[in-house]
């Protein structure tokens, strides 16, 4: 039986393929008041802004292209029994190849219902756009399948399981301010290896027992990953 490696992604493991990270500069959050486009009340407040807002974010995740570090990841399906689990809303990783991704804060390229069951069905978007006429069969209109700021992460407990479960551990381009998916690198208690991959793995407050790689994704995915073999 293979043993088993989780990959926990963030934003930072896309920004070579050109999606903005949220706290670099150039990051989103300098351009947008995230209470305006990634809230609950945002969505209450101005569907049409918000829907505009990740209309345009679907838009160029289609148009980008998956980097070395998501075909490596990939690639070590071979080896081990690979769990992706990320916090991004971009599907690279499954563009990539992988077979088995969990997505803690939804994925962009689904949609789901804005009404008082919105777990209940998640439904492909055909193009980049959702527009107002967009309806879930329950009557209500359609939003992104994203988890917003102040929304419960539904998969948080299936990630922890998994993470607890991990023979080694892989941590690369999440910054670890965003909670509770943050806390996630503390559950993984039976890791023979604990890994970090970031270029500002410096400033950031990481457990002891992790390895740390001051590189970006694609530069250093090789020699993180020979680290785990
Ligand atoms: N691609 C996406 O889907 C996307 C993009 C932006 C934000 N988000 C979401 O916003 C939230 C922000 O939290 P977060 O911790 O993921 O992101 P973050 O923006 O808070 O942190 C990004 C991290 O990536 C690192 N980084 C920057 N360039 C890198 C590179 N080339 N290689 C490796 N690391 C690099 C930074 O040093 C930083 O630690 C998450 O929910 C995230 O998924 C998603």
């Amino acid at each position: 039986m293979k043993e088993k490696l989780v990959v926990f992604s963030g934003a930072g493991m896309s920004a070579e393929s050109g999606i903005n990270t949220f706290r670099d500069s150039n990051g989103l959050w300098e351009k947008y008041d995230i209470y305006e486009i990634a809230t609950p009340e945002a969505w209450n407040k101005n569907p049409e802004l918000v829907t505009d807002f990740y209309n345009q974010r679907r838009k160029n995740i289609l148009n980008v292209k998956v980097n070395q570090a998501h075909l490596e990841i990939a690639k070590m399906e071979n080896l081990f029994e690979v769990t992706v689990i990320t916090q991004n809303i971009d599907n690279l990783h499954e563009r990539a190849g992988s077979s088995n991704v969990v997505h803690l804060h939804g994925n962009i390229t689904l949609a789901k219902s804005s009404g008082p069951n919105p777990e209940k069905k998640y439904y492909p978007i055909k193009s980049w756009r959702l527009t107002k006429n967009d309806l879930c069969e329950d009557g209500y209109r359609l939003r992104p399948h994203v988890v917003w700021f102040g929304e419960t992460v539904p998969m948080l407990m299936e990630a922890q399981n998994i993470i607890e479960q991990a023979d080694y551990f892989l941590v690369i381009g999440t910054s670890l301010q965003v909670y509770p998916a943050a806390g996630l690198v503390h559950h993984a208690i039976k890791a023979k290896k604990k890994l970090i991959l970031d270029p500002k793995v410096s400033e950031m407050q990481v457990p002891n027992d992790f390895l740390k790689i001051e590189m970006t994704a694609t530069s250093g995915i090789i020699e993180a990953l020979d680290l785990m073999r």
